[in-house]
């Protein structure tokens, strides 16, 4: 563990295990389909890569990238900054996330591919911070594991652009943004 991380929530091994879980089901759910994987730049990489080896029927991927953060505190306003470049009408999408908070992004992302025709559209995260939910009825359909109301780092999530490199969830001493 770093010096500058609190607690660990996840570690390594535990996510390769949800990874693994979530790729199971989603090859059940989807026996006979071809979903299209969309990774939300840049925090899902990390878990859409674990989660894409356990995944054992036909599927594609493709990424977004949406600005909603600055520093630890949401700003409530989603910008698409990298779209997609495979169409999507007719298309069983699965949204990757790194974690779902406020559930904005998301909100905004479904919107988005509804308005394109998707055929189907759920959404697979790595974390779950439900406290933090302003949208709501908005669940998640695959979760890896729900978490408290602390700013975590690490696989992918990161503080400042920093830690996503760390290969497990730990939560973020306060003194690294509190200065
Ligand atoms: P939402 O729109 O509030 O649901 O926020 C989703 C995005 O906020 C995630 O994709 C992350 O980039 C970021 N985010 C939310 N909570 C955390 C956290 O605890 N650490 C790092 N990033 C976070």
């Amino acid at each position: 563990m770093h010096d500058f991380i609190e607690e660990v929530l996840l570690t390594n091994e535990e996510i390769v295990a949800i990874a693994e879980r979530i790729g199971k089901q989603i090859s059940h759910d989807y026996a006979g389909k071809k979903p299209l994987l969309i990774g939300l730049l840049k925090g899902s990489v990390p878990f859409l890569a674990e989660l894409m080896k356990h995944i054992d029927i036909e599927m594609e991927v493709d990424f977004m990238k949406v600005s909603s953060y600055s520093g630890v505190h949401s700003t409530g306003a989603v910008t698409i900054t990298k779209d997609t470049s495979t169409p999507l009408v007719d298309r069983d999408v699965i949204i990757v996330e790194d974690i779902v908070d406020s559930g904005l992004t998301i909100q905004e992302i479904k919107n988005l591919l509804k308005d394109r025709k998707a055929k189907s559209i759920r959404v697979a995260t790595l974390l779950d911070k439900p406290s933090g939910r302003t949208v709501p009825n908005l669940y998640p359909d695959y979760v890896g594991q729900e978490i408290p109301g602390k700013f975590v780092v690490g696989f992918g999530l990161d503080y400042d652009e920093l830690y996503r490199n760390l290969p497990y969830v730990g939560v973020l001493k306060r003194s690294v943004y509190e200065k």
